[in-house]
């Protein structure tokens, strides 16, 4: 029988990489689109047909009709903020309620989650980690320490539960004499949400993908976040609370490993970071400014400013390495037109000594540079890869050798049509 295999697109440093226009190009080659970890943390934009939406929770390919959309069991979801984010959609004429199945094994982010969020936070002081306060940590924590409440619970004597668990909460919050908080008008939101979550398939949607794969179905596994953040693999303790990268896949949506196929590593031309954390390539100058300015790079979830830097090859080619990318997508070129000299991080050194390989412990190293000339051209009319301006070509054949993997889409500007495609 003919089988069918589970691509994966992935951030591969710190998010933000401008994914939603990626997903929008690829999405129309799958059967099935699914996001395996992560929650409201994530922020993707995406432009369809005109309108821009930001989507947290819900996988890209909602747009398109037929399409099944899944929220795999590896999410952990928040109900108010699902409702807001489907009702948006709804309203702007998506039938959601045919085409999104939500896994019974996703955990659920309580409004309580999210006060313990900002009280773990505030018991860190100086090394807040910067988290989004979307109540990640804590749901996840729970998910491990075998406390938390799944969607499936909802089907099944669900106010009880939920008490149960809120108080458990109230009680930690008391001992850490985090009291100043009111979240009635939350919890009633997320009630209702609780509610509305109810009119959807939740499903056993590791089942339901396996039997898609075996009737030949192709499947998008969506990232959120991106490789630096992994719980594991990531600038610890400085990350997200999910396993985001290709691992996170199979476990994220109960699929096997042999059924991955191609791994879409999607990296900007440039870095960036919101929160706090280890980041060796930051820059506190008007070069970094100016990347921030001409990128737009401020958080679509908190509206944070981005921190920036040039590219960090170390970074890149650890995920390469921990995430099997098979294939480079090369995001927001454009943001560096008008560069003279395009500096790319190729060691992190420290106390004279210097290394090539991701330490375990990424703070307090300088970036080691390498300067390449910049293109000085205006990219965002370019349409084919034979108009490349030679520097360009250049950048892309240098990261290319440096990470020994072909980069086979190069972005130059906002829009879909500014998505070169380029022989492998
Ligand atoms: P949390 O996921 O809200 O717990 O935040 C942990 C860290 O991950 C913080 O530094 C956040 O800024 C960062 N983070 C979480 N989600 C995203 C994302 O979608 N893009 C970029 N950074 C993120």
């Amino acid at each position: 029988m003919t089988k069918g295999k589970v691509d994966a697109l992935l951030g591969i440093v710190f998010g933000d990489e401008g994914k939603g226009k990626v997903v929008d190009v690829f999405t129309p080659r799958y059967d099935v689109v699914a996001r395996f970890a992560g929650g409201p943390n994530a922020g993707h934009t995406i432009i369809f047909e005109g309108k821009k939406f930001v989507l947290r929770s819900i996988p890209s390919g909602i747009f398109d009709e037929g399409k099944l959309n899944i929220i795999g069991n590896g999410c952990v979801i928040a109900p108010d903020l699902f409702m807001a984010e489907a009702m948006e959609l709804e309203q702007a004429g998506y039938n959601l309620k045919e085409r999104l199945h939500i896994s019974k094994r996703a955990h659920l982010i309580l409004p309580t989650h999210r006060v313990l969020d900002r009280a773990y936070e505030a018991a860190k002081g100086k090394n807040k980690v910067g988290t989004t306060g979307k109540g990640i940590g804590p749901t996840y924590s729970e998910k491990a320490s075998r406390t938390g409440l799944r969607v499936g619970d909802i089907l099944d004597n669900f106010p009880q539960k939920y008490e149960q668990l809120k108080n458990r909460h109230l009680q930690i919050l008391s001992d850490l004499h985090f009291t100043d908080f009111d979240i009635t008008e939350e919890e009633q939101r997320w009630l209702q949400g609780v509610e509305y979550m109810r009119q959807y398939p939740l499903t056993d949607t590791e089942i339901e993908i396996n039997k898609a794969l075996a009737e030949g179905k192709n499947v998008l596994a969506e990232g959120a976040q991106g490789t630096m953040l992994d719980i594991d693999h990531g600038t610890y303790p400085f990350v997200s609370s999910s396993n985001t990268i290709s691992g996170g896949v199979c476990t994220g949506l109960g699929i096997a490993p042999n059924r991955i196929g191609e791994i879409f590593g999607i990296f900007k031309a440039y870095s960036t970071r919101v929160g706090a954390g280890p980041f060796p390539v930051e820059l506190f100058d008007e070069t970094g400014d100016k990347i921030r300015e001409i990128g737009h790079e401020y958080g679509a979830v908190t509206g944070r400013n981005r921190r920036c830097g040039w590219l960090d090859l170390v970074a890149l080619k650890y995920a390469i390495m921990v995430n099997g990318v098979t294939q480079l997508i090369m995001m927001k070129s454009d943001v560096l037109d008008s560069f003279d000299t395009i500096r790319v991080c190729v060691a992190y050194e420290k106390d004279g000594v210097r290394v090539t390989d991701m330490p375990y412990d990424t703070e307090g190293w300088n970036a080691v540079y390498e300067d390449l000339p910049g293109w000085k051209t205006d990219l965002t009319g370019l349409t084919e890869e034979c108009q490349f301006p030679q520097p360009l070509k250049d950048y892309i054949t240098y990261i290319e050798k440096e990470t020994e993997t072909p980069i086979t889409i190069v972005s130059v500007g906002p829009d879909r049509a500014q998505t070169i495609a380029r022989s492998k």
